[in-house]
C-alpha cells in the first residue's frame, strides 16, 4: 500500500499502544524527523512515563513541531493521538505553518497491542487502560475529517502496516 504524504506535511501517527508506531516511525523516517510524547515527557520530566508531565511535553513538542515546519521540515508525531483535542493542537500548529496535516492510522486488534505490551518493561497499564484506547481510536476514525485532517490513511492490522510505503507528493 503505498501512502502518499505531501513533502511538506506534519504526519500525526494515530494507535493505541502497542500498535506499533514508534516501530513505523524508525521504519520510515529519521530519527530527527519524529517528535515523540515519550522523548518530550522525558526531556521535562526525566520519565518517559510520566503522565503527569504531557502538557508541559506538548507545549514543547508543538514548539519544536513549530519551528520544523516553519523550516520546511517534514515533521512526524509519534504519540498515541487518540483524543480530539490532542489532534487539534497539531492541526494547529500546521495549520499556523500553512502545512498539510496528514493522519496515518496504525489499526491492529487490541489482543495484539495487548500482548506486545505485557512483553514491554517500559509499559505498566492494565488491560482496562488498552480498551480505552481502543474505544477511543474507532471514535477517532470518525471524526479525523471534520478535524481538519487533509489526508487520512488507515492501515489495517500487520500485514498492511509492514506493506505500507510512504511516497513523498511534490507540492509544485
Ligand atoms: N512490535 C512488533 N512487531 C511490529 C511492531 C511492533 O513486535 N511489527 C513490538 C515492538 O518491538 C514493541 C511493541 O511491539 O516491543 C510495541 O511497538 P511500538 O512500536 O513500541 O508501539 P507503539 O505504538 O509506539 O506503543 P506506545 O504507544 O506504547 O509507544
Ligand atoms: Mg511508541
Amino acid at each position: 500500500m503505498i501512502i502518499d504524504v505531501p513533502e511538506l506535511s506534519l504526519v500525526a501517527l494515530v494507535g493505541i499502544s502497542g500498535s506499533g508506531k514508534s516501530t513505523f516511525a524508525r521504519k520510515h523516517w529519521k530519527p530527527t524527523q519524529v517528535l515523540s510524547s515519550d522523548f518530550f515527557r522525558g526531556l521535562v520530566a526525566d520519565d518517559e512515563n510520566d503522565q503527569s508531565a504531557s502538557g508541559d511535553a506538548f507545549e514543547v513538542l508543538h514548539y519544536v513541531a513549530g519551528k520544523r515546519l516553519a523550516a520546511g521540515r517534514l515533521t512526524v508525531v509519534d504519540a498515541t493521538n487518540l483524543q480530539s483535542h490532542a489532534r487539534a493542537g497539531l492541526v494547529k500548529v500546521a495549520r499556523e505553518h500553512d502545512v498539510l496535516p496528514v493522519a496515518i492510522v496504525l489499526d491492529v486488534p487490541e489482543s495484539l497491542a495487548w500482548e506486545r505490551t505485557q512483553d514491554r518493561e517500559d509499559r505498566t497499564f492494565g488491560r482496562q487502560v488498552l480498551t480505552r484506547m481502543h474505544r477511543d481510536l474507532r471514535r477517532s476514525l470518525g471524526q479525523l475529517a471534520k478535524e481538519g485532517f487533509r489526508k487520512i490513511h488507515v492501515l489495517r492490522g500487520v500485514d498492511e502496516i509492514a506493506a505500507a510505503e510512504i511516497r513523498y507528493e511534490k507540492l509544485f
